[in-house]
């Protein structure tokens, strides 16, 4: 049975929410410690700790589907992702911009891994976008509702965004409704 939604607008939203957010962290703190523990030749303790960290997502997942953070049903799912392709292209200008910013303050191979991020996030916008292509419906793949663009991460929202709550915030960065520009 799928629990999703089921704490959106109750009492426990919140700490539900907060819940997500800390196994967040946890799992990207995991994530820099198996770094560490491959730098020191330690694989065997660096697969533990990927591990750790793969269960701290699979725990925020439940959290974000418990609290109705992104959507689930189809219709709703295509469009959300037809948005969160275009941030992604977003993203990868965004770190191409941060890498000749660490190039500047003298950095040039993490500049150089940062490069590989940005090339990372236009691969997943081209998958995202093939995927809608392939799996979405007409009616999500036609350009035809109004357009908001969130000015942070790029992430577009189609459909009409007086329906939302006046709290809304970007299902990618979390930045509020007002960010939000009409395209
Ligand atoms: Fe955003």
């Amino acid at each position: 049975m799928s629990n999703y939604a089921k704490a959106k607008g109750t009492p426990i939203e919140k700490i539900i929410k907060g819940q997500m957010q800390a196994e967040l962290s946890g799992a990207g703190m995991y994530f820099a410690l198996a770094r560490a523990a491959k730098a020191q030749n330690l694989d065997d303790v660096a697969d533990v700790f990927k591990k750790l960290a793969n269960e701290h997502i699979a725990q925020a997942s439940f959290y974000a589907e418990f609290c109705g953070r992104y959507p689930f049903e189809k219709e709703e799912l295509w469009q959300f992702v037809k948005g969160l392709s275009k941030a992604e292209y977003c993203g990868e200008k965004a770190i191409l911009e941060l890498s000749d910013k660490v190039k500047k303050a003298g950095f040039t191979e993490a500049a150089e891994v940062l490069k590989t991020f940005a090339a990372q996030h236009k691969h997943h916008a081209e998958v995202t976008s093939e995927l809608v292509e392939k799996y979405a419906s007409d009616n999500v793949k036609q350009n035809t509702k109004k357009r908001y663009v969130c000015g942070i991460c790029g992430f577009e929202y189609e459909g009409d965004m007086d329906s939302e709550p006046d709290d809304y915030t970007c299902p990618i960065c979390g930045m509020p409704k007002s960010v939000f520009k009409q395209k």
